[in-house]
């Protein structure tokens, strides 16, 4: 009988602790191969193949045309990569939303096909059977809630969620559900951080934000956005560490400039 020798070193129960011992949980998307290796390689805690790829990787506006195949394929990427960290595959827009079935089918094709170790789905109280059906075959889920990107039609716009009280109770109340139900942890984007703040002392799971200020239990950026790959998009939460769309800008420009002068490859360069 083969067993699979390498162990994962940050499962969710390894999360659940760092969040006991008051450890800040560090995540970031990735999408491919090459970089989820760097990511990885750098001591990330968490991966997370969001659906953003739809944005930053296909160039759509929304997220909503990612396909459940597309998915997979990413997904399956990165985990090739991925030797320490979590990786997290997001349930794209219309594959879990319609009926619990259909939910639980999109989560063990993800399983199966990318052998990550966990999904993510967005919203609450609206989409609870599908939370619990998917569950109940010992798939682990992270949750999310505030602004959900793939609810954007409805929402017309990406501004702060939850301001208001009414939606800030809901907000509240659907992430307790998603702790009842057994969600792992709850990421929230884009509310205001005494919320956020709020709701990561009420529950006992990690909190993941992205906008949502210091107060949560760990944070989450798009990994294009922090590396500065993906200029035009400045939101106020985000911090930028690189700024790589100067650096490959610059570099493709040298090598062209190289090309032209007839200057690459040199004598060394060849056989
Ligand atoms: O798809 C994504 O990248 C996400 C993060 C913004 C949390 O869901």
């Amino acid at each position: 009988m083969s067993v699979q020798s390498s162990e994962k070193v940050v499962t969710t129960r390894v999360l659940q602790e760092m969040k006991r011992r008051g450890e800040k949980i560090s995540m970031l998307t990735a999408y491919d191969y090459s970089t989820a290796q760097i990511v990885d390689a750098a001591g990330i805690d968490v991966i997370l193949v969001g659906d953003s790829a739809a944005n930053v990787m296909a160039g759509f506006q929304t997220t909503l045309p990612i396909t459940l195949d597309q998915m997979i394929y990413h997904g399956a990427s990165v985990v090739r990569g991925v030797k320490r960290a979590l990786v997290i595959v997001d349930l794209p827009f219309g594959t879990y939303q319609g009926n619990s079935k259909e939910a639980l089918c999109s989560a063990i094709r993800i399983m199966k096909e990318t052998a990550a170790d966990a999904i993510k789905l967005e919203g609450g109280a609206e989409i609870l059977d599908s939370v619990k059906r998917i569950l109940s075959a010992g798939i682990p889920i992270m949750g999310h809630l505030g602004l959900t990107p793939q609810s954007i039609n409805k929402f017309g716009s990406y501004t702060v969620r939850a301001r208001e009280e009414a939606e800030a109770r809901k907000l509240l109340e659907d992430a307790h559900l998603l702790e009842e139900a057994g969600c792992f942890a709850v990421t929230l984007e884009k509310i205001p951080a005494t919320l956020a703040t709020q709701v990561a002392r009420e529950v006992a799971i990690p909190v993941i934000g992205i906008g949502a200020g210091s107060g949560v239990d760990g944070q989450v950026l798009v990994l294009h956005d922090m590396l500065g790959i993906n200029n035009e998009f400045s939101p106020r939460f985000l911090r930028r560490y690189a700024d790589l769309y100067g650096a490959i800008n610059g570099a493709v420009k040298q090598y062209i400039e190289d090309v032209k002068n007839r200057e690459f490859p040199n004598e060394k360069e060849q056989y």
